[in-house]
């Protein structure tokens, strides 16, 4: 019954109150353009500007009038808690207005309120807040800071698309009268940053931080180590970072380029000390977002085995891995290391450094959690090592495989040794860890489904939704990547499946992996729009989610990227081209992600525009050496890229793409 209603004002708020808005706004525009001759202007401003709000909240209804924000609104606050959510504020609106507001303690008034409720209202929960704007007052409500912090980021993207500006710029800074209640779905709400594969300067991770907490985002996972550089400073073992962290520079296409040659030096690098990490975990904390460390163990450990070989079963020497080519892949999920990248689970030294790392990461990061990796780790060089034969007839096994359950088991002891509880990828399932060790599922969904079955609590970011490196849209155009998820895609992502306990299921995370994210810029393009849609997952609820509605509010948050001079992707204007052979000719499917644009195709060799042949319904082929081209426009402006396809490739993907996306 309580769904029913959340489900119908959703519905409310985007058919009847978007248009319920349009109309007052306009009765009070015109109004106004009585006494003021700038009509034109605040209709189409009043249109622009009608709340798109990004993630949905759980309600909100759209009430009479507007509050003008000024130069004179003051800032009040009822809590010290509240002091420097109220600072974040007002250094936001001073960016974009060029006015310093001002806050100061004290009970009610008018202007803007931030108030910590003194008895705490259950429904909204620790991360929830009501947000109500009238005329005349702003007021701000919830149990716990953390809720103001994303009263706050709703209130500013209720403001003007100029918000987003970074330099004070001119904008009638109207904000509608609402009243929104809101809290999050889930309790995990992640983003996972890749900052080995290619280095983040400390400001860039600030940035990034500050853009993901935007969302309502709460953790960022930070996946310090792998095997192209170690990245965070461990005072007590000074050679993972003057070693482990540097590697030879290449470009291009990460695991296709070339291995160092002797004596060149190792210049691409960075890492994190401890000073850095304390002022990221404080830039962090102030935003709400807890940072979750990543050590990748006992595989993807080369970077500290070029530091330190004799972790290794083969104590081969070896480099920092720069983006060579060092596995082989079976297709199956079976894989084979040409180097050895794995730590070895029958030496005691191994311990006794993962207890020093462990020590300075537990120190320097408050979190509850340390995420010790798990994943694909290679066993092949354990299987021939002596010392993992008889650690095996020790522990009364045939089975190499069994030795990961017994060095996770070690490691988890270590991290809760140190206070911290044990998180990891679904591999580490398999070794049978405790249920206190929560479990990442990235392998699809199934290893969550079973760990949840098991008892450990899940965070979902399987591939199939949550990849955020993988490719966007179409494969001829994008950057080049091994596999294609779309925004569509990550939007239809459920993350409690059938038969699952949702009390398992702590939350969502999109991972970037950044081999092929060399620089911040193609870090946001990967990232946006799709970490909108994980956004939305993540906090609204499951009732009233619509992808038309979203895309409508995405592409209001295109505009205010682009002012807030944050890179996007566009791919979603871009045509979907799917083939599949039928009767020996090969049928052409096309379809859009966005509703409202037109799909305009050649396939005589001709360039494509709304003159061309409009896309309706599947057609063959006909015989020749075709090369098919397409285009998309929105009413009679091209808006996607265009599409071009030999036969070769419209032959190579016959039938091997996801037809979800075409409906
Ligand atoms: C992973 O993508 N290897 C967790």
């Amino acid at each position: 019954m309580f769904a029913q209603i959340k489900l119908t004002e959703c519905y409310f708020y985007y058919f009847a109150h978007m248009q319920n808005l349009l109309v007052k706004m306009k009765r009070f525009i015109i109004a106004y353009l009585l006494t003021s001759g700038m009509v034109a202007t605040l209709i189409a401003q009043s249109v622009k500007d009608m709340p798109a709000l990004i993630p949905r909240p759980v309600n909100m209804q759209l009430k009479e009038g507007i509050f003008k924000l000024t130069p004179n609104v003051k800032i009040t606050y009822n809590d010290e808690a509240a002091l420097q959510i109220s600072t974040l504020l007002m250094e936001r609106l001073q960016k974009a207005t060029g006015w310093q507001l001002k806050a100061q303690k004290s009970v009610g008034g008018s202007g803007i309120i931030l108030q910590i409720n003194r008895i705490p209202d259950d429904k909204i929960g620790n991360e929830g807040y009501y947000l109500k704007v009238s005329p005349s007052a702003v007021q701000i409500s919830a149990n716990q800071p953390a809720g103001l912090f994303y009263g706050i980021q709703t209130l500013l993207q209720l403001l003007p698309t100029a918000i987003e500006s970074n330099t004070p710029t001119y904008a009638n800074w109207y904000i509608p009268a609402v009243e929104i209640t809101d809290y999050p779905r889930f309790t995990w709400r992640g983003i996972m940053l890749d900052v080995s594969r290619h280095f983040f300067t400390k400001e860039e991770v600030k940035r990034y931080i500050d853009q993901i907490a935007r969302l309502k985002f709460n953790t960022l996972h930070w996946h310090l180590t792998d095997d192209n550089g170690w990245r965070i400073e461990i005072k007590s073992l000074p050679k993972l970072t003057e070693i482990g962290a540097w590697r030879v520079e290449r470009h291009g296409y990460f695991n296709m380029r070339k291995d160092p040659q002797p004596g060149e030096p190792a210049t691409y690098g960075g890492y994190y000390t401890h000073e850095d990490i304390r002022e990221i975990v404080a830039y962090a904390q102030a935003r709400y977002v807890t940072i979750v460390p990543e050590i990748d163990v006992p595989g993807h450990s080369m970077a500290a085995l070029a530091a330190y070989p004799e972790l290794s079963c083969t104590q081969q020497k070896v480099y920092v891995n720069p983006g060579t080519a060092f596995s082989e892949w079976y297709g199956n999920g079976t894989f084979k290391m040409l180097v050895d990248n794995t730590l070895n689970p029958a030496d005691e030294k191994v311990y006794e450094f993962l207890d020093k790392v462990f020590t300075e990461v537990a120190m320097l990061f408050p979190g509850e959690y340390i995420h010790a990796g798990g994943d694909e780790c290679y066993k092949g060089y354990w299987a021939n090592d002596a010392r993992c034969q008889a650690l095996m007839k020790q522990l009364k096994t045939r089975h190499v495989e069994d030795l990961q359950g017994y060095f996770m088991s070690r490691v988890e002891k270590i991290i809760r040794s140190k206070g911290k509880k044990m998180i990891g990828w679904d591999e580490i399932l398999e070794g049978g860890v405790s249920t206190e060790v929560a479990i990442m599922s990235w392998r699809g969904m199934k290893g969550g489904i079973e760990a949840a079955r098991e008892g450990h609590r899940v965070v979902m970011s399987p591939t199939t939704y949550a990849y955020l490196d993988y490719q966007q849209g179409e494969a001829s155009i994008e950057p080049p990547v091994y596999a294609a998820l779309r925004a569509k895609k990550v939007y239809s992502f459920e993350p409690v499946p059938p038969d699952t306990d949702p009390q398992y299921i702590m939350g969502v995370q999109g991972n970037v992996w950044t081999e092929q994210i060399p620089h911040f810029r193609q870090l946001e393009y990967m990232t946006y729009p799709r970490a909108w849609a994980l956004a939305e997952v993540a906090w609204s609820p499951r009732e009233g989610k619509n992808w038309h509605h979203f895309a409508t509010r995405m592409e209001k948050h295109f505009a205010r990227a682009s002012v807030a001079g944050i890179n996007y992707a566009k791919s979603v204007y871009d045509a979907i081209v799917q083939t599949e052979q039928k009767n020996n000719k090969l049928t052409v499917l096309m379809a859009t992600e966005i509703p409202d644009l037109h799909i305009y195709y050649t396939i005589d060799g001709s360039m494509p525009d709304n003159h061309s042949p409009r896309y309706g319904k599947p057609f063959e082929l006909p015989e020749g050496p075709i090369t098919l081209r397409v285009i998309t426009y929105r009413g009679n402006q091209p808006i996607g890229r265009l599409i071009t396809l030999p036969l070769s490739e419209l032959e190579k993907r016959a039938g091997k793409d996801d037809r979800s996306l075409l409906d």
